[in-house]
């Protein structure tokens, strides 16, 4: 029931019903992956049920099909779906120009392709995640497992000549054994404390030979929706320059929290 939710999970639903309205029928959607993307898929699962919606959703992870596939909503493959009208995804970290990391959830490669072949993407916070500057959160950088030693020194060396404040390169683990992504890959975790000029790190780290993808998401974001744990919602929309408050009602009956 949503009195028994967190606090931090109140404003990530808050932030997913908001954004799940600028769905419309017939779309095709880019589904995120991570808590507040689970919570989107919730909203829209009940939308379009409730209103009886043919959309087509493109998931971001086998974690995000499976979810979506069991409350009904259909799911295809980003060949199969061709371009897609609006994806909505969570995001680690983002700042005033609403550029991005993402990645925390490990599935920021398909992330990126899915948003990129989006007309729009909208990203869902609490308000935590907003910073002035990024970097606070490491940035994850994804490498293919042959030589990914290589990689990393070349990574480490690289970081050292740019505007960042660290340069260190960890394996992201999990338990004993090295994490991997859906497409079969690693990921390091760059600690940077700050990133001076994201868009030039983001293009030197895809030259090094071995890295698939960065967790940096630059232009690509078009809209923030920000919810918090009283219901309300703030939506910035910085190309049709509009910022809009609004409150999302909590319904306790609601069927979306009767198995949460
Ligand atoms: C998944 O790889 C990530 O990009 C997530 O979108 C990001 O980590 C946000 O996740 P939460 O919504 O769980 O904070």
């Amino acid at each position: 029931m949503a009195q028994h939710l967190t606090q931090a999970d109140r404003a990530k639903f808050a932030a997913a019903r908001r954004a799940v309205d600028c769905v419309e029928d017939g779309m095709k959607l880019g589904l995120g992956t991570g808590s507040t993307a689970a919570w989107m898929v919730r909203c829209l699962a009940e939308r379009a049920r409730e209103e009886n919606l043919r959309l087509t959703c493109v998931p971001t992870s086998t974690r995000t099909a499976e979810l979506a596939r069991s409350l009904g909503l259909k799911v295809v493959g980003l060949d199969q779906a061709g371009w897609l009208d609006l994806t909505i995804d969570g995001a680690d970290e983002f700042d005033a120009d609403l550029n991005l990391i993402k990645g925390g959830g490990g599935a920021l490669l398909l992330e990126k392709i899915v948003a990129t072949a989006s007309d729009r993407m909208i990203v869902i916070s609490d308000a935590s995640k907003e910073v002035k500057t990024l970097g606070g959160f490491p940035l994850p950088v994804e490498v293919i497992p042959f030589g990914w030693q290589a990689s990393k020194l070349l990574i480490e060396e690289l970081l050292s000549g740019l505007d960042v404040m660290g340069s260190t390169a960890t394996m992201r683990m999990n338990g004993n054994k090295p994490f991997i992504t859906d497409e079969g890959n690693h990921l390091l975790d760059l600690s940077l404390g700050r990133i001076g000029n994201p868009r030039q790190l983001s293009l030197a780290l895809n030259q090094v030979p071995g890295v698939v993808e960065n967790g940096l998401f630059i232009d690509i974001c078009d809209a923030v929706v920000i919810g918090y744990a009283d219901g309300r919602v703030e939506m910035r929309d910085p190309i049709a320059g509009t910022v809009e408050e609004e409150r999302i009602i909590f319904v306790e009956s609601d069927n979306i929290f009767q198995d949460i």
